[in-house]
């Protein structure tokens, strides 16, 4: 007996319902790993594709390499029937394949698509009748439908084509953006709502029914292209709203005005405005990457993104104007900065987590190195650093009783489990990036 379409739907959809439905995540990374954990406390069985092998080896032993991920929650996954795999070959064997490999830039600051296309290309070989592929990277709107789709139709031996209504024969494809905030905990994951775009009306039902089974609410939007553009349209104005706190901080220090004081205040408004902090610079695998694939995206039609281009400016410069406030500190004291002792207090680029992609206290180490400090660091997430921004560092975490020793304590990551008062009361001089000082009154600190 052949399936029409539409029957091949209702079986999808009750293999969803049923958690027959066998799901496949490609990437088990910071996004991929608690999204299969998530499917399996819903009862699915997951199936977690990586090209690393010493993390399909860790999970398959029930082990975990993110520290915010307990060993445990592996562990119960496992029973579930979760495991791991570099065999694409298992991909036949899904009924969903969820695309969570990274976005990053390339040198000259370009999209580098070759993740998802290098997976793509894996999977099409596999590629099976009324199978549904998610991507979920964050990148420019046409991802899907001009570098995933082509790629998938042109790779499977069987002549398949993606499926835009009901009627056709072939697989489905859908874009979801991933919008989880790591370290947040104020919100639980399946509460984020989870925005979805078909490539046809068919694929977006099916991705719908797939996501609807782990977050409390779907957001279906009429394409790829509209899911693309809404995770950037977040990440944008969360970059932009960034770089204008950061400046603004940098005229209220001349100003002798307390832009936190003022952030505090202004946050009293019930409407029309939310708080952004100012910081060191921006990090991590999202803020300071995904508007410049917007801004390369948008030069095919003769637009120039100024707002991204101008924000980028002002969060890049910002470890600049660290190292310049912890020179001027320093100089104060009768130091100069060559020669000096410097701790930087958080390797993460934010607070309570292990992720250092980014981070702009890896460019604050480097530019102090550069003009001969003699730097060290201490991050109970992170305990060595290989790879910098430029260059290897090779370093490992600082104890923090050493904290008297150094001409200059920097706070660039607010980890909560430091304690400041007692930082502050054993260092000679401490710099804070983060306010993290705050209501601790003392000579030796400089807010910037
Ligand atoms: N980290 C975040 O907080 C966050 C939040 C929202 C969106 N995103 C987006 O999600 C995507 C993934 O980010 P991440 O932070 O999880 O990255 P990650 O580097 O932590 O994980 C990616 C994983 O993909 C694996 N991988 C790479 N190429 C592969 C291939 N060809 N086949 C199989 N596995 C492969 C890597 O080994 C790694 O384990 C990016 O597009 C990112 O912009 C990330």
């Amino acid at each position: 007996m052949t399936l029409t379409s539409l029957d091949r739907t209702a079986e999808f959809k009750r293999r969803i319902e049923t958690r027959e439905a066998r799901i496949g995540i490609v990437g088990m990374g910071y996004v991929g790993l608690p999204l299969a954990l998530l499917f399996s406390e819903e009862r699915f069985v997951i199936t977690g594709f990586d090209v690393d092998p010493r993390k399909v080896e860790t999970l398959n032993l029930g082990g975990s390499y993110i520290v915010r991920i307990p060993a445990a929650e592996i562990e119960q996954a496992r029973k579930s029937g979760f495991s791991a795999t570099a065999d694409y070959a298992r991909i036949a064997d899904m009924d969903v394949v969820i695309i969570c490999v990274p976005t990053p830039l390339s040198e000259y600051h370009e999209p580098d698509l070759s993740y998802v296309t290098g997976t793509v290309r894996s999977i099409a070989p596999h590629l099976r009748e009324g199978q549904l592929i998610v991507l979920e990277s964050t990148t420019y709107p046409g991802t899907t439908e001009e570098a995933v789709v082509p790629l998938l139709e042109k790779g499977n031996p069987s002549g398949l084509c993606v499926a835009r209504d009901t009627v056709s024969h072939g697989f489905y494809v859908a874009f979801s953006p991933e919008r989880e905030d790591p370290g947040n905990d104020s919100i639980a994951r399946r509460d984020i709502p989870k925005v979805v775009g078909g490539c046809g009306p068919a694929a977006a039902e099916l991705a719908s029914a797939v996501y609807g089974s782990i977050f409390s609410r779907i957001v279906p939007v009429s394409s790829p292209e509209a899911a693309e553009m809404t995770k950037l349209l977040e990440n944008i104005y969360r970059c932009v709203n960034i770089a204008l706190v950061n400046e603004l901080k940098q005229l209220c220090m001349r100003m002798g005005i307390d832009i936190f004081e003022v952030i505090e205040a202004a946050k009293t408004k019930p409407f029309g405005f939310q708080a952004f902090y100012p910081g060191p610079g921006l990090g991590g695998h999202c803020i300071p990457i995904d508007p410049f694939y917007l801004s390369w995206k948008a030069k095919q039609f003769d637009f120039h993104t100024r707002f991204i281009e101008l924000a980028g400016e002002v969060n890049i410069a910002m470890p600049y104007f660290v190292v310049e406030n912890i020179i001027e500190a320093l100089s104060q004291r009768r130091k100069s900065l060559s020669g000096s002792r410097v701790l930087i207090l958080g390797l993460a680029y934010k607070r309570d987590i292990d992720d250092l992609r980014e981070s702009p206290s890896l460019t604050i180490i480097e530019l102090l190195q550069k003009r001969g400090a003699i730097v060290e660091y201490n991050d109970p997430f992170i305990p060595s650093a290989g790879q910098g921004r430029k260059y290897a560092l090779n370093m490992t975490s600082t104890p923090l009783d050493r904290v008297p020793e150094f001409d200059c304590v920097v706070i660039a990551t607010d980890h909560s489990q430091y304690n400041y008062r007692d930082i502050v009361s054993k260092a000679q001089l401490v710099v804070d990036t983060r306010n993290a000082t705050r209501g601790i009154e003392a000579v030796d600190i400089v807010r910037c």
